[in-house]
């Protein structure tokens, strides 16, 4: 069966992909990880806060979390926490690419377009074959409006395309008011790829000691939903790729993203539970599906869910919303 997809201009066999994690942090993990299958790594991020802090003190020469330092960078976590600090991030490119034979791809985690984006002409240095720029941040500020929130985000996207050549994708939350528009701009400010979306580790309460606790829980396939419904309302709007994250585990889930428009298929909770032989099982099972269900390739597929061959979208998901409200019998 043709698997066979392309994804930020990349010809890959198929649309598994290992997405951003520790599972590429060692060379014998990523090299396992390549003979499985994977179509391309995606590094664990850098943050602008590790750029900008490191810069900073070394600026200063005082040490970046020493009191005298503005308060905010005393909730950042020690420089030592860090797996890999920004020199060692550019070095772990470098062995990476003579490690293994399929693309990798960086990824910078970051609020503001300004110097730290830099970083992205270094990474494209060291030898990454993309960038992937994840997009975290909660706004806390009443004061903050949606609009200048997103333009942040494309002034971002906008100021890394100006320096750098390989492809850039962006990763996003779901928490926009209107992801298609979004999702527009930044495809007009020349993003190559869109992912969705990014997990939030949502803080729970520890109600004795007033305390937030936020673990690390891995997904589920019940977080997919929200991607495939953004997922089919993006596909054909945009001419960057799509790519899915958040939920994939199973075949299924992988049929239904693809169906909804996503040209590759990143997976770490399905890879950290199951081990590297996981993405094997999952390509043989979509080629099985596919050809149970004879379908002549993967891209024959691909988006054949997409609202856009829907009529009326607004009022199909509306509809589909009443209907539902309707079906729980007292
Ligand atoms: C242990 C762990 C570390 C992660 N590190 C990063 C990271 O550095 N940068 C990032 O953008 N996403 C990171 N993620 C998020 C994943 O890339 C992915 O988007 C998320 O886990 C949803 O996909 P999944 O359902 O396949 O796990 C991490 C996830 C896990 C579980």
């Amino acid at each position: 069966m043709d698997l066979s997809t392309t994804y930020l201009g990349f010809e890959l066999p198929h649309p598994f992909i290992v997405g951003a994690s520790p599972l590429t942090d060692n060379l014998d993990g990523a090299r396992t990880l390549e003979d499985a299958g994977a179509a391309i790594l995606v590094m664990r991020s850098l943050f602008e806060e590790q750029i900008t802090s490191e810069g900073l003190a070394a600026y200063h020469a005082i040490d970046a979390h020493a009191e005298s330092f503005p308060e905010a960078l005393t909730y950042l976590p020690e420089r030592s926490e860090f797996i890999l600090g920004p020199e060692e991030y550019l070095e772990h490119i470098g062995r990476l690419k003579q490690a293994v034979r399929i693309p990798v791809i960086a990824s910078l985690n970051g609020v503001t377009a300004g110097g730290w984006l830099d970083y992205s002409q270094q990474i494209e240095q060291a030898g990454a074959d993309a960038l992937e720029l994840t997009v975290y941040s909660v706004p806390t500020s009443a004061d903050l409006s949606g609009e200048a929130l997103e333009r942040r985000t494309v002034e971002m996207v906008r100021a890394v395309k100006e320096v750098v050549r390989i492809p850039v994708a962006v990763k996003l939350s779901p928490f926009y008011t209107n992801v298609a528009h979004l999702a527009r701009q930044l495809d007009n400010a020349g993003a190559d790829g869109l992912v969705m979306f990014n997990r939030f580790y949502q803080p729970d309460l520890d109600v004795e000691k007033l305390e937030v606790l936020s673990g690390l829980h891995l997904s589920t396939s019940a977080e997919l939903p929200l991607r495939l419904r953004w997922l089919a309302v993006v596909s054909g709007r945009v001419r960057a790729s799509l790519g899915v994250t958040g939920g994939v585990h199973t075949v299924l889930d992988a049929v239904k993203a693809s169906m909804c428009g996503a040209q590759a298929i990143q997976l770490v909770s399905a890879l950290l539970q199951n081990g590297p032989q996981h993405l094997r099982t999952l390509r043989q099972g979509l080629s099985s599906w596919l050809e149970a269900n004879e379908y002549a390739s993967l891209r024959q597929m691909q988006g054949n869910m997409s609202l856009l061959r829907c009529p009326d979208p607004k009022a199909y998901i509306r509809g589909n919303y009443m209907r539902v409200l309707q079906c729980w019998q007292g």
